[in-house]
């Protein structure tokens, strides 16, 4: 038996879809635990490049078993439109839903743009905080709830009738019907009944039989609701306790944390990023590495690896060992920078913040590494990178204080060195 975590480690897009598609080989069930349609894991399989949102990264292997699991919000007519994506280009794949995930309606897009989140904080407008804002508010309709229509009406009329008191004067709330809504919402659905399923006993099955489980975590660290920089976050637990909980499986089973770090940071969306880069060399990153987000399609702030901030992560999610992703990029960097301190009020200081104001006076302290400047993509063993791209590698680990298992030198799932 082993259950393995990927989790990212900075804001998100560290690269956890090609890790997840590459593990997934030796896996018997893949897990989303976390977040919806907010990300976009890139996969590239037999050539065709896929981003997707909410089905588990190993759905491209008719064999395994993908979960949606509790933690999640989903929107099922996006899930419905990648399912068929990934039947055309393979098979169908085999996914369960769970009963307990909830659901992103169309009232809660409208809300994210209506009360400012969206601009203020960046956030991707797929109706996420709403939606996980109900499910804490207790009054969020559930995947389950889908099998039961009058229940789903009831609780529908109810949330419909709320929010026409609450925002009379927007037409596109005023205007929610909640007959159409049930049924159009009934209609979407009914192809997915089947797949909707206890899951926490489908994963304890998995655990009990021995079964190779994978946890695809969705953003990342820095963008947890508890440890991230709030409130410039998602709005779900995207560390190793969003596994538990939303994933729901015992700690004692999970006996992977495998971290994903890109070999420098980036950021979409608003909030402090000390070690962002304006100048050209960010802007390089930005173009070598294709720095666009997958779901918005914005530009992706760039900058230098912060220890600060990953020592902490690394310690908060208790990872066993990382993987290493576009290192690639790097090549042609002269001179490298990493953070491995701040100045705080004229102090230095070696935590990362926990508040943003915080975090936004702070000042990296960098230290230089020697770059390289041979092109590395494609390099499948370590002894064939330059000398000091090991060394960046050793300096990161050592830092850390956790062994290295994979380097990505490349978006397909062969550019990987395999370390372990
Ligand atoms: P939300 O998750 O749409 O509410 O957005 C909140 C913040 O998280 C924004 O800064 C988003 O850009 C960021 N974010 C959400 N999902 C991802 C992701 O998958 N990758 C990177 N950033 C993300």
């Amino acid at each position: 038996m082993s259950a393995t975590a990927i989790l990212g480690m900075q804001w998100g897009d560290e690269g956890k879809g090609k890790i997840t598609h590459l593990l997934a080989r030796e896996a018997d069930i893949i897990v989303r635990f976390n977040g919806g349609p907010n990300a976009g894991h890139t996969v590239i399989d037999r050539g065709k490049e896929f981003k997707f949102h909410l089905i588990p990264s190993g759905a491209l292997y008719p064999e395994k078993t993908n979960i949606l699991a509790g933690g999640m919000v989903i929107d099922i007519d996006l899930l419905q439109r990648e399912i068929d994506t990934v039947t055309e280009h393979s098979s169908r794949p085999q996914i369960y839903i769970a009963d307990t995930a909830h659901l992103i309606l169309p009232y809660h897009r409208i809300l994210e743009q209506i009360e400012g989140s969206a601009a203020q904080i960046g956030t991707t407008k797929r109706g996420i905080g709403p939606t996980y804002r109900d499910k804490i508010d207790r009054t969020g309709i559930r995947v389950g709830d889908l099998k039961r229509p009058t229940i789903l009406q009831k609780k529908l009329a109810a949330k419909t009738d709320y929010l026409k008191t609450m925002w009379p004067v927007v037409e596109e709330i005023r205007s929610l019907d909640v007959n159409l809504l049930v049924t159009q919402l009934q209609e979407s659905a009914a192809p997915l009944l089947p797949l909707i399923t206890n899951i926490p006993t489908l994963i304890r099955k998995g655990v009990t039989s021995g079964k190779e489980i994978l946890f695809e975590g969705a953003q990342g660290a820095l963008l947890d609701i508890d440890c991230g920089t709030y409130p410039y976050v998602t709005s779900s637990s995207t560390t190793v306790a969003g596994v538990i909980a939303g994933g729901t499986v015992p700690p004692s089973a999970l006996d992977r944390r495998l971290g994903v770090i890109k070999a420098y940071t980036t950021r979409v969306g608003n909030g402090p990023f000390p070690t962002e880069l304006t100048d050209h060399w960010g802007k390089r990153m930005q173009t070598k590495g294709g720095e666009f987000g997958a779901t918005t399609g914005r530009i992706r702030r760039c900058g230098w690896l912060d220890l600060v901030a990953l020592t902490q992560m690394v310690y908060l999610n208790d990872l066993s060992d990382f993987a290493l992703t576009k290192l690639d990029v790097l090549s042609g960097f002269e001179k490298i920078k990493v953070a491995y301190a701040y100045r705080l009020d004229g102090e230095e200081i070696d935590y990362f913040p926990a508040s943003a104001e915080e975090l936004a006076a702070c000042e990296p302290l960098y230290k230089e590494v020697d770059g390289w400047e041979e092109e590395i993509t494609g390099v499948k063993r370590l002894r064939e990178l330059p000398a000091a791209a090991r060394r960046y590698i050793d300096m990161i680990t050592e830092t850390l204080g956790v062994p290295a298992s994979l380097i990505s030198t490349g978006p397909r799932p062969e550019e990987t060195i395999m370390l372990r």
